[in-house]
């Protein structure tokens, strides 16, 4: 099937780097997590190595192991393209250059590759699009996270924001966004609709966070059943 998906640039990033953008606890790396907008991320392999339990969603799945290999193959060069020709949008401290970036990417979608069949088979890699609902039942997963997904996509606008996380807090005890910032590094054109829809029956926090890759770009948002 050929890949003709809008919304994705498959560009997957690593256990340590979700660890740190969602502070992930030890303890909260034991909880039953689902994640939105995976993407071709290591997240649910290195987790799955680790004996830990995540689900991941992604339209991409619906692809051969073979057809996302190649389009990651395809869009590299056009992603680091940009990241080189807008550097000083972004954070270099704990990835120093391009070049590493591009190394830790490619290795992390290296080990999303590797494990994709067998967790396809296990239904930790699970095909769907938000917002439709998911086969699940309500509060069936501790944690719900959406890495460089909603927020970022802004352009998907505010209706489709509040219908994907309101199917996530069907889902989820707890759910965490990040980043807060859209594609051109500034606040995310949906955040004040999404806390003003929201903050009736949720507690809403926006909490300060290790991680800083897009300048700016350091805080996750947190809702919780009030
Ligand atoms: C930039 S990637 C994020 C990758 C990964 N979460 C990470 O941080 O490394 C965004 C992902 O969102 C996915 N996506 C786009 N529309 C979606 C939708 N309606 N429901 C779920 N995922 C979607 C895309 O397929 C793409 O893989």
């Amino acid at each position: 099937m050929a890949f003709e998906l809008k919304n994705t640039v498959p560009w997957g990033r690593t256990l340590e780097e979700y660890q740190s953008l969602f502070n992930l606890t030890a303890t909260d790396l034991k909880k039953k997590i689902i994640s939105f907008g995976d993407s071709p991320a290591s997240f649910n392999a290195e987790m799955t190595a680790h004996g830990n339990t995540v689900t991941s969603i992604d339209p991409i799945y619906q692809f051969s192991k073979d057809a996302i290999e190649n389009h990651i193959q395809e869009t590299k060069d056009v992603v680091m393209q940009q990241i080189r020709a807008n550097q000083d949008n972004f954070v270099w401290s704990s990835i120093a250059s391009p070049d590493e970036l591009e190394k830790i990417r490619m290795g992390a979608m290296a080990d999303f590759v590797e494990d994709f069949e067998t967790g396809k088979s296990q239904n930790r890699y699970i095909h769907h699009e938000l917002p439709n609902p998911l086969d699940f039942k309500d509060q069936s997963f501790d944690l719900g996270l959406s890495s460089h997904f909603l927020l970022l996509y802004s352009q998907l606008g505010l209706e489709f924001h509040i219908q994907s996380i309101s199917e996530m807090l069907r889902l989820c005890k707890e759910v965490r966004l990040f980043p807060l910032l859209n594609l051109d590094a500034e606040t995310s054109e949906v955040l004040e609709g999404i806390t003003q829809h929201f903050q009736s029956e949720y507690h809403i926090q926006i909490i300060n966070v290790e991680y800083e890759f897009q300048k700016g770009g350091n805080q996750m948002m947190v809702i919780r059943k009030k």
